[in-house]
């Protein structure tokens, strides 16, 4: 694979934004993009596997069974990209139902170098099929790839695994209104949605018996010590999934055990914590179908259809930019 133009997320922003989440009054919070460095990403991988996590096999046995359906409704020829490829695993669905009909262009686009690499490994033996990686932000990445496209090829849009749950609801429809501004009237997005589940289901889903996700945001605080010259005591801290009923979230924290000072020199700051305090890290926000067409008409998408997932609610929904 041919990974484009590499621009690697400098330590500078990392600073920047670490010392504005950890200085800026009332609560704490860190970007959760930067949950996922290579420590990180390979660890979400495992949580994908664990029992408690239903949402990736969800969203891997809706492709499966409905590959062909969704290609089906595709306007041709058509060329894939993808925001935030993660491993591939439920992109070869796709691409393999598309590669059937014709010679199909894939661009992954992904902040993690692990993550493309994965992805291209996953990918590389299916025939017809031909990958160009970008290291890129989404938006950022999809320009490029819009600017790249034939006269007459249209485009498909996989954001799956309910990675818009990220954004809070305004940011999410703001993103899908960017997403559709990139692209022409008849290309499609693929949209990967959890849907609301009870609160029991979903404190184990983001807080697992085996502490994988409870490694996974306690991560971010290690990637600070390494990339940031920090003292973190990891161990003074733990983590925490709670769900924010008037937001239909699921937040995760990482909880000050006890009274500290942290210090941060790239970032230039020392940081007080309370005992009990807490960093907001990650939110996983839980939608209705109603509401993800309704998100989807009122930035410039028909919706096309929608499958859901019987063994546990999740949503693939196909939009097509009007
Ligand atoms: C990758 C954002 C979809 O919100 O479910 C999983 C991330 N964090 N467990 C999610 C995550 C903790 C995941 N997304």
């Amino acid at each position: 694979m041919l990974v484009h133009a590499i621009t690697p997320n400098t330590s500078y922003e990392f600073a920047a934004d670490v010392r504005a989440g950890l200085t800026t009054p009332g609560q704490k919070e860190l970007p959760s993009k930067y949950l996922y460095d290579d420590v990180g990403s390979a660890l979400f991988e495992v949580i994908c596997h664990l029992p408690e996590y239903g949402l990736t096999r969800a969203d891997e046995r809706l492709l499966q069974r409905h590959s062909y359906d969704i290609v089906g409704r595709l306007a041709r020829p058509i060329a894939v990209a993808e925001l935030g490829s993660g491993s591939g695993r439920k992109t070869r669905q796709i691409l393999e139902a598309l590669s059937r009909r014709q010679l199909t262009r894939y661009y992954p686009i992904e902040i993690s170098r692990a993550a493309l690499l994965m992805c291209e490994r996953e990918l590389s033996d299916i025939d017809s099929v031909s990958i160009l990686g970008f290291e890129r932000e989404y938006l950022d990445g999809l320009l490029e790839v819009a600017a790249q496209r034939s006269s007459g090829q249209h485009l498909l849009v996989l954001f799956l695994g309910s990675t818009i749950g990220n954004f809070d609801r305004p940011a999410g429809i703001q993103f899908l209104a960017e997403v559709r501004r990139i692209l022409m009237p008849g290309d499609s997005l693929l949209l990967g949605t959890d849907l609301v589940k009870s609160s029991a289901q979903l404190l184990a889903a983001y807080d697992d018996e085996l502490g994988v996700t409870a490694a996974f945001n306690l991560n971010l605080l290690a990637r600070i010590n390494r990339e940031l010259d920090a003292d973190f005591n990891v161990a003074e801290f733990e983590h925490e999934a709670k769900i924010n009923h008037q937001n239909r979230s699921v937040e995760m924290h990482l909880r000050s055990m006890r009274r500290q000072t942290v210090n941060i020199h790239t970032a230039g700051i020392s940081v007080d914590f309370f005992e009990g305090e807490t960093i907001w890290t990650e939110s996983s926000h839980k939608y209705s179908l109603q509401e993800v067409c309704d998100m989807a008409t009122a930035t410039g998408y028909r919706c096309e259809a929608q499958w859901v997932d019987e063994q546990w609610p999740f949503a693939e929904n196909l939009l097509v930019a009007k």
